[in-house]
């Protein structure tokens, strides 16, 4: 399906030699309750299990945090995985061939290099923190620390160490140990000497904070200087481990709280990450020294939804924040920026303010994406003159024009011509007007037809409210679509793409491709097949939807009416807003045009 280069078969073989049981089981102790087993969520951090495994339907779902899938999303989620490295793992497992060569994509474990590598950082690691824990060497360095304020348990949380000064005390020891050194100096720990004269440590005398990817392993270090020493922070090179654009720093501890609190907060610095974390905050990563890029939102994006950015206040930092907007939003990340006053960095306010006023006033207090845009362009601008007065309003109001929710955009309107005092009507008119006129020079807009393709994007943040009625029936109906093939078609004869939820529609979209490709109903292979992190998430919440044997046709009948109602009403409703607006600037044309519409459109909602 998503992934062409994996012939179904080969996944259903693969799922066909491995019980979900066995395979969750081993990271996560599940005990049996009726039809399911249940245990504590490996992915967010519970104290009561709210992840379940089905056996009868070998999928994972956790009421937690919406993760889902079957034995192979499970592998990928939990290992790291990449989907043919998990299907390559399962055959070996099982001893199977394939029959078929998946590519070199093969699990990083059989790189030799690699481990070698994974375990010369770990060892480094820990000898570092042995040194500025344990040793004279380390004295001035811990006292450093101190004077950062950052006490025994911050250190030990954050595996910070101390690399002495000499010139070699790292390259000897592994060498001692049998590490071929030009892997560690291609590694990024040791530096070469000239024309073959051997290695030499890379980092000295600077406090050594660890680096690790999401799953724990350490993969680079940040060295920081103690005196006026340059660079400030020495960072790891780009190694077979260690990608910038891809880190981020803290990742591994914030994980759990990521989750559960589907928000995460980014910061500039190492010393903000770990500050903050003391002051509360265990949601916090930083980028390493630079900007964020779209492969950082990547991983944000998969254990969140909402970003808070904190960055530093003096202006490089708010420029920052600025530019990270639309780099998050395209990803679909509902974004907050934080300000910090006097341009201080989150490290200096808690030091200056305690912990308790930055996570109220800072944290608590970010604000959303487009009030932080105004406020930002607002600086830009003499507000005491008329002439640019002006200009800060039609600036403003183009800025107010992309906000998608009419109350949104009416919330801002207000707020802007209470404080120039001008009227709300008049600044409404300027602002329809723009919008007009960018509908006008947009020849794409929203196309309905493409949405399909777009889940990632237009997904909203999950919510915990309960479900809507019209979501209530979709999912009704594609949990009975899951395990019946007859339904399916005829779902497909008389609702066909008409979902409201996009994402349901493009489940549906699956499950009709899937039915005609001649597979019998089996949710875990179904959703093995979508390949698709958050789609199977859905999928394997909608599977674990009571059973749905019991139903018959006027169940089904009752779903399609509710959506194809459904759907009528939001209509109406968007031709209403549109006549407003047309009504507002003086298009009366129009409106009486769109009227009509609306007319027809009740007439069909009430025959229906
Ligand atoms: P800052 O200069 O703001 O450092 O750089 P900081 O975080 O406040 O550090 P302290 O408090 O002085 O110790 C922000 C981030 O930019 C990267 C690092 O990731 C740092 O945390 N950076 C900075 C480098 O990579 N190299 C440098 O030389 C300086
Ligand atoms: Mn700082």
């Amino acid at each position: 399906m998503s992934n062409g280069r994996i012939p179904e078969e080969v996944i259903e073989k693969v799922l066909k030699h491995h019980d979900i049981v066995d395979v969750v089981g081993r990271y996560v102790h599940l005990s049996k309750q009726g039809h399911y087993m249940k245990g504590l969520c490996p992915f967010h951090s519970e104290k009561t299990p709210s992840f379940t495994v089905t056996p009868e339907k070998q999928i994972y779902h956790c009421y937690g945090c919406g993760a889902g899938g079957g034995a192979i999303r499970f592998l990928m989620e939990i290992e790291g995985f990449t989907f043919i490295e998990a299907i390559n793992q399962m055959a070996a497992e099982a001893n199977l061939d394939l029959g078929i060569d998946l590519g070199s994509d093969t699990p990083s474990q059989q790189n030799p290099e690699k481990t070698k590598l994974y375990e010369a950082y770990e060892f480094t690691g820990k000898l570092y923190q042995h040194i500025l824990k344990n040793t004279e060497q380390g004295k001035q360095a811990m006292e450093y620390l101190r004077s950062r304020g950052l006490n025994d348990k911050l250190i030990d949380t954050f595996g910070i160490g101390y690399a002495p000064s000499n010139w070699d005390t790292l390259a000897q020891l592994l060498e001692k140990r049998q590490y071929a050194l030009p892997l560690m100096e291609k590694g990024g720990l040791l530096s070469a000497r000239q024309e073959g004269q051997g290695y030499f440590d890379k980092f000295r005398d600077r406090i050594m904070f660890p680096i690790h990817d999401w799953k724990g392993r350490l993969i680079a270090f940040a060295g920081r200087a103690m005196g006026e020493a340059q660079p400030k922070y020495l960072n790891s090179p780009e190694t077979m481990l260690f990608h910038k654009s891809k880190s981020l720093y803290n990742m591994h501890l914030a994980r759990p709280q990521i989750r559960k609190l589907q928000q995460i907060v980014v910061f500039e610095g190492y010393m903000d990450v770990i500050k903050a974390w003391d002051a509360g905050i265990t949601n916090g990563v930083a980028t390493m020294g630079t900007a964020l890029t779209e492969e950082h939102t990547d991983v944000i994006r998969k254990q969140a939804d909402q970003v808070t950015v904190a960055y530093d206040g003096d202006s490089a930092g708010q420029n920052a924040a600025y530019k990270s907007i639309p780099i998050l939003e395209q990803a679909g990340c509902l974004v907050k920026i934080a300000m910090i006053p006097n341009a201080q960095d989150p490290d200096d306010f808690i030091t200056h303010h305690g912990s308790e006023r930055f996570v109220r006033e800072v944290i608590e207090n970010a604000v959303p994406s487009i009030k932080y845009k105004l406020l930002y362009f607002r600086k830009n601008f003499k507000l005491q003159e008329d002439g640019e007065k002006l200009r800060y309003m039609q600036q403003a109001l183009k800025i107010i024009a992309d906000i998608t929710s009419p109350i949104e955009r009416e919330h801002y309107v207000r707020e802007l011509s209470t404080e120039f005092r001008y009227s709300f009507e008049t600044t409404l008119q300027n602002l329809n007007e723009i919008r007009l006129q960018a509908e006008k020079s947009s020849n794409s807009g929203d196309n309905k037809a493409k949405a399909w393709n777009n889940v990632r994007n237009e997904r909203t943040p999950r919510e915990q409210t309960a479900v809507s009625p019209n979501q209530d029936a979709e999912r009704q109906l594609l949990a009975i679509m899951l395990h019946d093939r007859d339904v399916t078609d005829y779902v497909k004869q008389n609702l066909g793409d008409q979902f409201n939820e996009d994402a349901h529609a493009v489940l549906a979209a699956y499950l009709y491709s899937y039915y005609e490709q001649g597979y019998e109903p089996n949710a875990s292979s179904f959703i093995a097949m979508l390949q698709e992190e958050e789609l199977e998430g859905l999928a394997s919440s909608i599977a674990m939807m009571g059973n749905a044997y019991w139903i018959n046709n006027q169940v089904v009948d009752d779903c399609i009416s509710k959506i194809k109602k459904y759907k009528l009403q939001q209509l109406i409703k968007q031709k209403t807003e549109e006549m407003i607006v047309a009504e507002r600037s003086g298009d009366l044309k129009m409106a009486g045009q769109i009227g009509n519409e609306i007319t027809s459109l009740v007439k069909q909602l009430k025959s229906s």
